[in-house]
């Protein structure tokens, strides 16, 4: 009697631990997990979160920074195929770049997510892990609409635009997001974008480099020196700062009765947040990597339990339709910051300062 009230004990303890590790029968799983660079606040959280939570469900991690280069990206992850992970996680630098390993993964049966960015053109994409993309540029979109009173007040005003790397799918979708919003009013003449760069390919910036954003900012401002400019759309927090940067030298904001422009970004990198507290930049998308991550870890097992994978979308990458989970982003303001940030314990006052 005793003893069958042990077995079972232990029985429950193993299929517990079953289902939080996803390790059923074969020992330590390990997982490959690449990430584009260590250059941006972001994606050293995206890595160290993940590798948390995956040691925690008891998984051997192998993380991988690619110093923003293709080339290094496509031998770390081969290097993860020939080393036995059993899942493959990839943030890519240049979204159709890794075709080869791709193509070597699945010959080995090794399911890759695409994390955060779409993997392009190759078939052998698993799943997508990622905040709702489009999503992400209505909202920035939205808060300068809104912030202008563009439905309500007569304008015009002035915009400029800033978009991020041409390899990386995402930044065409932030940029499409944003711009169905504004677009009409451009062409209604309630915005005017004096520098006439309106396009994704004139206002894209290669590999998001907050100094490339920075110099195309500096040679647009020169264009403002008798107008305001009353907003800057910038599609993420690192080419927000090289614009702040710009604004800084050589936009005289006083001369302009302390007129500044909106600006928009995405992140809530802390350089960024405390340009926001400073005045400098307005709104940050907050995408909380710490959700990406759980629900990284939660496919994974998923996928390595036989379990039916959890998607609530899909992302057509040129080759298929990728079964995708798109998180929910939101915005940070300086009216919201504390509660969306602080309270969520993502950052701490301090942090800030
Ligand atoms: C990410 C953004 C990030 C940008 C630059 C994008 O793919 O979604 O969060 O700011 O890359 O790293």
């Amino acid at each position: 009697m005793f003893g069958k009230k042990i077995l079972g004990t232990i029985l429950c303890a193993a299929i517990a631990f079953t289902a939080l590790t996803g390790c059923a029968g074969g020992g330590t799983k390990k997982v490959g997990i690449s990430m584009p660079t260590q250059d941006l606040q972001r994606w050293n959280q995206d890595g160290a979160y993940m590798e948390e939570k995956f040691k925690a469900a008891g998984y051997e991690v192998d993380l991988k920074y690619a110093g923003n280069k293709a080339d290094v990206q496509l031998s770390q992850v081969e290097d993860m195929i020939n080393t036995g992970c059993k899942v493959i996680i990839i943030a890519a630098v240049e979204a159709s770049s890794l075709g080869q390993a791709l193509d070597k993964a699945a010959k080995k049966k090794i399911p890759v997510i695409a994390y955060d960015r779409l993997l392009m053109s190759n078939e052998n994409v698993s799943y997508y892990a990622t905040f709702d993309n489009y999503k992400v540029g209505q909202i920035q979109g939205e808060f300068v609409r809104d912030a202008l009173q563009l439905d309500s007040t007569s304008g015009p005003y002035n915009i400029e635009f800033t978009a991020g790397d041409p390899g990386d799918n995402n930044a065409g979708v932030f940029f499409q997001g944003a711009m169905d919003v504004l677009k009409p009013y451009l062409d209604s003449g309630k915005l005017v974008c004096v520098s006439g760069q309106t396009d994704f390919d004139s206002v894209a910036t290669p590999k998001w480099d907050s100094a490339t954003a920075q110099a195309r900012a500096e040679s647009i401002i020169g264009n403002y020196s008798d107008k305001n400019i009353d907003a800057w759309l910038c599609s993420n927090d690192s080419t927000a700062q090289g614009v702040v940067t710009a604004l800084d030298s050589s936009y005289n904001s006083e001369g302009r009765g302390g007129q500044w422009p909106i600006i928009t970004g995405q992140d809530c990198d802390i350089v960024s947040m405390q340009n926001m507290l400073a005045g400098k930049q307005t709104m940050s998308i907050f995408k909380d990597t710490r959700t990406l991550a759980e629900r990284t870890v939660i496919m994974v097992n998923q996928i390595l339990n036989g379990e039916t994978v959890e998607t609530n979308s899909e992302y057509d990458n040129k080759a298929k339709k990728v079964p995708s989970y798109l998180c929910d982003p939101v915005f940070a303001d300086i009216n919201n910051y504390k509660e969306i940030l602080i309270d969520s314990g993502y950052y701490s006052e301090a942090d800030l300062a």
